[in-house]
């Protein structure tokens, strides 16, 4: 059983967003908020099984998205009465799994596992009741502002902006909404709580009030912490911000980025003096090794990228690519696809579900679909697997230094056997042997002297 716990509030319905999902589900970078916060929680060790969520509006889709995820708790907040009500939902949990429990809003993706942790030291050391994380905001908001006794200095009380004095609307320390509590100390707060404020709503706040006695604050280095959004254009400023605060890590790590529009999702690698252009898009699982030219107008999804690889204006999705692999302009690498080293593919050609050999060539205009391909294999300009026959899809098999002809249709299932050839133009239905040239023609017709026929024919007319 481990010391350390973690509520995350997530029942709001976010109604500003005007979306069919709920807040915490609002992606920023790919991302939904709460998974952000999720990860933060991880990152801070604290594991999935003592982690509860406080679900509510759409309630099914959150706890959806949870288990897809990991083995998180979740508590219904029927009603939705407030933060400490919200709290009040986990009190099983409260009671049963730990000593420290961390509290955070699930709208709030910029808090981080560092800061968790230092507040987590300080709360410790200070042996404090509740340990508040707090960042100074000018203008301050909407947040609670952080009151403090005149003499001692110390955190006496949070009070909302709606019930504020002009005297307190002015400070500028504000509550991030998460806070460190004893959970001994919380559960014995939480039922002492009011609703008779401004908002008619138990606020988790005030057990701060009740706790001040023996409660501390952790200033976040960042005040980037607090920001959460309401609405599209404050989600729209979190991306932007988002978007700033991973590209400079990677800057940190030896990356360029030139230009605009180079959009990274939280989890992607990139490695030494890579350089990312404009209009350029990686998310997911990705992983891109180092000295390698991605983009312009790229997208990339799910993919394990090797080094050198140069890629012009490609999407790709869920494959594997190897070193000093060329592709572009307009290619199209589709999920369940590996390419193997120094792999050269032009414009326009899709790949998919395919594996292609070391040092194979697909220059242009090309279809290769449920393939395996091997070494230095070329392709003329056009070629198709016929891998579809309306019910089923069917596998072509290439072997190594096969040259594949213009124009060559591959009606799969079918064998191009080791340094085979295609003819230009051929229709493939069969398998061809190693070594062996496949003609699929019609005997070619000419009619010497066409034109001067036609002309004296329509005189005559
Ligand atoms: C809260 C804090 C405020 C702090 C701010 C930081 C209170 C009373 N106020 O204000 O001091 O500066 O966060 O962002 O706590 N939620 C529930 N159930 C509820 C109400 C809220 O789960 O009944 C969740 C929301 O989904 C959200 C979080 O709690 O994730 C915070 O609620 P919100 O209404 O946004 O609180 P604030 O007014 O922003
Ligand atoms: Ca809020």
């Amino acid at each position: 059983m481990s010391n350390r716990c973690c509520i995350i509030l997530a029942a709001g319905d976010g109604k500003r967003m005007n979306s069919a999902n709920p807040k915490v589900l609002m992606p920023v970078l790919f991302e939904p908020m709460l998974g952000w916060v999720l990860d933060s929680v991880k990152d801070a060790g604290i594991e999935d099984t003592n982690v509860g969520v406080i679900t509510g509006s759409s309630a099914d889709k959150v706890a959806e998205y949870l288990a897809a995820r990991g083995k998180f708790r979740t508590f219904l907040q029927e009603e939705r009465k407030g933060t400490g009500h919200a709290v009040m939902q986990a009190e099983s949990m409260l009671s049963e799994c730990c000593s420290d429990i961390l509290v955070l809003c699930g709208d709030a993706p910029f808090m981080d596992s560092g800061t968790i942790n230092a507040a987590y030291e300080l709360h410790k050391q200070q042996n404090s009741d509740v340990t508040v994380i707090t960042a100074n905001v000018s203008p301050a908001g909407s947040y609670g502002r952080i009151k403090r006794d005149k003499n001692t200095n110390l955190l006496s009380a949070i009070v909302e902006m709606k019930d504020c004095t002009p005297e307190e609307l002015a400070i500028t320390e504000v509550n991030s909404g998460a806070y460190w509590f004893k959970s001994e100390r919380l559960l014995w707060a939480l039922p002492q709580l009011r609703d008779n404020n401004k908002s008619g709503e138990f606020y988790l706040t005030d057990t701060v009030g009740l706790l001040a006695k023996n409660a501390s604050t952790y200033m976040a280095d960042d005040s980037i912490i607090v920001l959460g959004a309401n609405d599209r254009r404050q989600l729209r400023a979190l991306n932007d911000m988002m978007t700033e605060v991973i590209n400079s890590r990677h800057y940190s790590e030896g990356v360029d980025i030139i230009g605009h529009n180079v959009i990274i999702g939280k989890d992607v690698k990139i490695g030494r003096d890579t350089l990312l252009m404009p209009n350029t898009i990686i998310r997911g699982q990705t992983t891109i090794g180092s000295g390698c030219i991605i983009g312009p107008n790229t997208q990339i999804s799910d993919c394990k990228i090797g080094d050198n690889v140069n890629f012009n204006c490609v999407q790709a999705f869920k494959s594997k690519i190897g070193d000093k692999v060329k592709a572009g302009p307009y290619v199209h690498i589709r999920p369940g696809t590996t390419l193997h080293n120094n792999v050269k593919i032009g414009d326009f050609v899709e790949v998919k579900n395919s594996e292609i050999g070391e040092g194979t060539a697909l220059a242009h205009l090309t279809y290769i679909g449920d393939s395996s391909v091997g070494k230095n294999v070329n392709f003329g300009c056009g070629t198709v697997t016929a891998n579809y026959d309306g019910l089923e899809k069917h596998r072509t098999i290439i072997g190594d230094n096969a040259f594949i002809g213009c124009n060559t249709n591959l009606i799969a299932p079918v064998e191009v056997g080791e340094s085979a050839a295609t003819a230009a133009g051929s229709t493939i239905s069969k398998d061809v042997p190693a070594g062996a040239l496949a003609i699929e023609r019609g005997q070619l017709n000419v009619k010497e002297d066409w034109y001067k026929n036609k002309l004296r024919l329509d005189k005559k007319k």
